[in-house]
């Protein structure tokens, strides 16, 4: 059974009860599980002697007019499923025990954080670095694994724990994929029946794209606009960015070399925003 820690004091009491020798996997999660998540558990199960996640619905990567309150809440149903895949613990903590009135520190990554969904989303990894932060520092993990579907998430944490010195080796995992293709995510439910059809476009796209590079094109701009024409021809989807980027910085590449290169995609469908990567090298 899943032992569930509530307070920062609790998780610290837990942390100390466990042996020197034991290894510590983490996996930080809004809640909402689905496959991919329990992908990012097994990761951390077959890694770490012992494993903790945490769900919390972080208030603080939210923009004003976002989806923090409509945000699924499915806690029992997400519990169950940590105990199914022998999670030892779960950090679950109420939105006062992480910001405490008067709480007034944020943790800022200058760099990598400023593309494509720091862009279409101020705010977002400022409230992202700041609860994984605080996070590393309750929990102390010896791991932390993040899924690859948030691949700029990945890049800003592991620039983050870079920068900062902190001991947690960060750990990507696979993007875990419906049989056509989308990417699982948590917002998926929110889609209409008509939108869950069109959606496999997004994955379709980065296929397009990554056809044409494997065919031998390396235009980065060119790649893009296979991307888009490929996207466009579903029209109940609209694009925020498809882009070519540098697969460490982000920044935008003219030629893809032999380091390869991150196509990179945003989309609403209906008031549901989805987001999707794709990695090619060689
Ligand atoms: O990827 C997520 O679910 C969240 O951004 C994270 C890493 C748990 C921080 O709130």
């Amino acid at each position: 059974m899943t032992r569930i820690l509530r307070t920062i004091a609790e998780v610290r009491a837990w942390r100390k009860t466990l042996r020197p020798e034991q290894t510590l996997g983490f996996v930080p999660t809004m809640g909402a599980l689905h496959q991919g998540h329990m992908s990012l558990m097994q990761i951390a199960r077959q890694k770490a002697d012992i494993v903790i996640a945490s769900i919390f619905v972080n208030p603080l990567q939210f923009g004003p007019n976002e989806d923090l309150s409509k945000y699924p809440r499915p806690i029992e149903k997400d519990i169950a499923l940590l105990g199914e895949a022998r999670v030892d613990a779960l950090f679950l903590p109420p939105v006062a025990e992480l910001y405490p009135e008067g709480a007034s520190s944020v943790v800022l990554e200058e760099a990598v954080s400023t593309h494509l969904c720091g862009a279409s989303r101020p705010g977002h990894f400022r409230g992202v670095t700041t609860v994984v932060l605080k996070l590393f520092n309750i929990v102390a993990p010896d791991f932390a694994v993040f899924g690859q579907k948030d691949a700029q998430q990945c890049l800003v944490i592991e620039r983050m724990v870079r920068d900062l010195d902190v001991p947690v080796e960060i750990i990507r995992g696979p993007i875990v994929r419906e049989a056509d293709g989308l990417a699982l995510s948590s917002r998926n439910v929110y889609l209409a029946p008509e939108d869950r059809a069109a959606a496999p476009a997004i994955f379709a796209s980065l296929n397009a794209a990554k056809a044409a590079w494997a065919a031998g094109e390396r235009n980065g701009a060119r790649l893009a606009e296979i991307g888009r024409a490929r996207l466009a021809q579903e029209g109940r989807i609209t694009p925020q960015y498809w882009e070519v980027r540098d697969r460490t910085s982000l920044k935008p590449i003219e030629t893809v070399g032999p380091e390869g290169a991150l196509f990179a995609v945003a989309a609403h469908l209906g008031t549901t925003r989805l987001i999707d990567n794709l990695e090619v090298s060689g």
